[in-house]
């Protein structure tokens, strides 16, 4: 669905510019008889101008255009500044083996642990995002700063991350966060101009009690509440079936991960908007890898991934790009 967009784009733009710059020949070639050489000049000199506009406009509304997504979450995998820092080294290595191509179609969001976001932020390639895995506290609806050990969203900005990973299923799970405090988290984040990755997901027994639509709708209907209208561009959805996530895990069918992202997307569609649903980017995560991201990625909903494992061998996610961006 974004690459559609960016297609049409490029296909418009590339139409205007070179219409416009035949335009001076046509007119200098069969005016001059007609008009005198100041005329002439003027009118040439009007419609470079113009052409330079019309550039200046394309090269802006092509840079604004939507990107597929793809988050990498270290999770708790990465314990030290030295494989930290191999890490990073090795993103920037494969970053730069990227096509030009590659890198427009593709934003790239590290989510590493909060006590590396300032190094990650620091030594990752400029075009690259950082992303905190979550912030503030897992108890409690205020975001308030007497929480001795929370990390506040003024503070993950400060360091230059542009996003926060909120809703994943282990703090859901483990930790015991609801809805209505990842809506708050959503809230705050928005507000301080951070984007969201907000993940959604149901559990194997809700699945098998025929549970899943309903679960999903739930989780996303309490956070879409708290996003601000006009700010669905800073969201990005991920779909993560519980089941499907970790080592031993079995991946979610691309039939099924298409079905429930067009459900999603209807979702929002129908409680915010078109302009919402149209801006807001669905993902899908669990078990994602350099194998079954084609699958994934050809799928009409799904506008990239959130990966775990994959993305801590930078070989892999470079495949996962590639995969992404020719789709
Ligand atoms: P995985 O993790 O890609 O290793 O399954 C995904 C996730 O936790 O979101």
């Amino acid at each position: 669905m974004v690459t559609n967009l960016m297609t049409q784009r490029w296909a418009l733009l590339t139409f205007i510019l070179r219409s416009s710059l035949f335009f001076p020949f046509f007119s200098s070639s069969t005016e001059p008889a007609i008009l005198n050489s100041t005329v002439v000049l003027l009118f040439t000199m009007t419609i470079t101008l113009l052409q330079l506009v019309i550039l200046l406009v394309c090269v802006t509304w092509s840079s604004t255009a939507t990107k597929l997504f793809i988050g990498a979450n270290w999770k708790c995998s990465i314990e030290s500044v030295e494989d930290v820092d191999r890490q990073v080294e090795g993103l920037n290595e494969m970053w730069s083996s990227l096509d030009q191509a590659e890198k427009d179609a593709i934003e790239l969001c590290i989510n590493p642990p909060f006590v590396y976001l300032d190094r990650v932020r620091a030594k990752l390639h400029k075009e690259i995002s950082v992303g905190s895995q979550n912030a503030l506290d897992a108890r409690g609806h205020s975001p308030d700063r007497r929480n001795t050990g929370a990390t506040t969203m003024a503070m993950i900005r400060s360091v230059g991350s542009e996003w926060v990973l909120l809703g994943h299923s282990d703090r859901r799970n483990n930790l015991g966060e609801k809805d209505k405090l990842i809506a708050t988290k959503v809230r705050a984040a928005l507000d301080e101009g951070l984007g969201v990755t907000l993940t959604i997901g149901e559990l194997k027994w809700q699945r098998n009690m025929g549970l899943a639509l309903r679960t999903l709708r739930k989780q996303l209907g309490v956070a879409a509440a708290a996003v601000p209208e006009g700010k669905w561009e800073s969201v990005v959805v991920a779909y993560e079936p519980v089941w499907a996530v970790g080592e031993g895990a079995t991946p979610c069918s691309p039939e099924e991960a298409q079905r429930v992202n067009a459900a999603l997307r209807k979702f929002i569609h129908d409680k915010v908007g078109p302009e919402a649903a149209k801006a807001c980017r669905f993902t899908y995560t669990g078990s994602v890898n350099e194998i079954n991201a084609a699958a994934y990625a050809a799928l009409a909903d799904v506008d990239g991934f959130v990966v775990g494992r994959a993305g801590l061998d930078p070989v892999k996610l470079k495949s996962i790009i590639q995969t992404l961006a020719s789709s």
